[in-house]
């Protein structure tokens, strides 16, 4: 298999809003990063993903960006972009970007003046289509709820089309002019010397537009956009254009917001494809119905999630190269996830570390999972931030739930629970900003969980990480961890997830037991070397395994 820097690569992903402040306005920024850029460094990783930084009204934390070429006031300004690339290189860490072409900000001044100037080069550049009788063209509904269609004021009978919400319009990529300018701006980004991007949305570019009413799929009358703007026929010339025009010139690390079906695989992530990896969402959305309405709670075990996670790293495998991850901006935290209430703890967390940082593809940490940050409680729904959240509070109500109800699914699910401040020490706001209010609650939990202890202690869930990295990158083990074959080990317990890692006569053993039970497993006897486990003591004969509760162990055959 070719070997690729990115195949080697540990990202951290930072949301800058809730990284670190540095001017006490309770907003995380660039200088705030760059200040903590060697805490990084010791963590191990050497590549960051920042979420976007670009100037935007924030009404989807900057996933709505009003001018690509500028870095928002509260994050910094260019000079402080550039400052930030530099103190990378010099840690020899790599920064990816996000990208987010799939719609703009309506502040940004191309849908201004397609706005004010219905005979402006800048109409074709969104979605404007007349309605029917005043309604809008269709009854779909945008993936934060509501009517994915918006009346232009002062006009009759028109409208544009927005996905997510109605500050977010999205682009036509159908429009050759539009499609230059986006190359020409993630040129201008890649020419300063990033690695790559993450990118936003992508499968959402081509659209299939019908009109009139479609069935609609909830109590408000409307239809899921979704089947209808997703990996659309007609995608992949633009994709692999896109690809052509900027990426590949640059060999940059790409990975990209995309489900894709298995069949059509090869071409996004395949050699020469239209990215260099993608995330599957099959396992970390495992408790969010299809519907996208995660107010309701999907019901979800070990045995579905160890078949997701099966699934995704043998299709990946048989296709490309994938991405693997437990957490993001858009999910709450892992261990809440997964773990109930009762057993979160520094060895179930490990545990969750364990288990997908030894899979097949490139690892991404998330921000203050290092150190094991948990959810939020929040108790008013003014607290949140985030516009899904009150989306999906407010779709609760519809369907039924108290508000009580309704608040404990937020407090739950809500992508604002990974998007708290990080906990860097006792101090005031956990140390991340000395402003008397922070643009998010801080977890009040800063005082148990926070980095400084987490760096002192030597069996905390930060350390763990630290060697789970190094396991990676600098061991006699680097190479099978990295380019290894993926190998599920079936003869076990269904709820016990044991896989393998093979090159050729090298081979390691990962068992994870995510249950509150003991299970006592056969391994082949070949596996005699331990590596690394979540308890103090592994239980461990030739030949034989127990596993304790929540254990998990990594043995090797050399
Ligand atoms: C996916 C991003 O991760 C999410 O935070 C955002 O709300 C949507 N795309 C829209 O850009």
């Amino acid at each position: 298999m070719e070997k690729k820097w990115w195949k080697e690569a540990v990202v951290y992903q930072i949301y800058p809003k809730s990284f670190q402040d540095s001017n006490n306005d309770g907003i995380g920024d660039l200088q705030g990063i760059i200040q903590r850029m060697d805490y990084l460094k010791h963590l191990g990783i050497d590549t960051i993903w920042i979420s976007p930084v670009y100037k935007s009204p924030m009404d989807d934390g900057g996933y709505d960006i009003s001018d690509y070429y500028a870095i928002d006031e509260m994050f910094g300004d260019n000079q402080d972009f550039e400052e930030l690339l530099k103190k990378a290189e010099s840690l020899d860490i790599k920064v990816l970007m996000d990208l987010v072409v799939n719609h703009t900000s309506d502040e940004h001044l191309w849908f201004q003046e397609a706005l004010t100037n219905p005979n402006s080069k800048y109409r074709n550049f969104y979605v404007f289509r007349e309605g029917i009788a005043g309604q809008p063209p269709n009854n779909w509904r945008s993936y934060f709820g509501d009517s994915a269609w918006t009346a232009v004021p002062d006009e009759e009978n028109m409208f544009y089309l927005h996905a997510f919400t109605k500050k977010q319009p999205d682009l036509n990529w159908e429009n050759e002019e539009l499609r230059e300018e986006i190359y020409t701006m993630i040129n201008y980004w890649l020419d300063k010397g990033l690695a790559g991007y993450r990118i936003d949305a992508i499968l959402n570019i081509k659209k299939r537009i019908v009109e009139g009413q479609l069935p609609a799929d909830g109590e408000d009358g409307l239809a899921f956009i979704g089947q209808w703007i997703l990996n659309q026929p007609g995608i992949e010339v633009m994709l692999q254009e896109l690809n052509q025009r900027t990426f590949k010139l640059h060999d940059s690390m790409t990975v990209a917001e995309a489900d894709v079906p298995s069949e059509r695989l090869k071409e996004y992530i395949g050699d020469g494809g239209f990215f260099s990896m993608v995330f599957d969402f099959s396992y970390t959305d495992i408790d969010v119905p299809s519907t996208g309405e995660w107010f309701k709670f999907s019901h979800w075990n070990w045995q579905e999630m160890k078949k997701n996670i099966y699934n995704s790293q043998l299709v990946t495998q048989a296709n490309g190269w994938g991405a693997v991850y437990l957490e993001n901006h858009d999910q709450p935290r892992s261990i809440n996830k997964y773990i109930p209430e009762e057993y979160i703890s520094t060895t179930t967390k490990k545990m969750l570390a364990t288990l997908f940082m030894l899979l097949r593809g490139t690892p991404f940490i998330y921000q203050g999972q290092e150190i094991g940050m948990t959810n939020i409680q929040m108790s008013d729904l003014a607290d949140y931030d985030d516009i899904a959240t009150h989306d999906q509070y407010h779709r609760g109500i519809l369907a039924g739930l108290s508000p009580e109800e309704a608040l404990q699914a937020m407090n739950r699910r809500s992508r604002d629970n990974s998007r708290t401040p990080i906990q860097w020490d006792t101090s005031l706001n956990g140390g991340f900003s000395t402003a008397e209010k922070t643009w998010l609650k801080v977890n009040p939990n800063y005082r148990e969980i926070n980095a400084e202890s987490a760096i002192e202690e030597k069996d905390s869930v930060f350390n763990y990480y630290r060697q789970l990295i190094d396991l990676r990158k600098n061991s006699l083990y680097q190479q099978v961890i990295i380019y290894g074959d993926f190998q599920p080990f079936e003869e076990v317990a269904e709820d016990v997830i044991v896989y393998q890692r093979i090159l050729d006569k090298q081979k390691i053993l990962v068992a994870i037991n995510p249950t509150s039970e003991i299970f006592e497993i056969e391994i082949p006897e070949e596996f005699e070397k331990y590596l690394l486990s979540n308890y103090e003591k592994a239980q461990f004969v030739f030949g034989k395994l127990v596993l304790k509760p929540y254990e998990s162990i990594v043995l090797s055959n050399y």
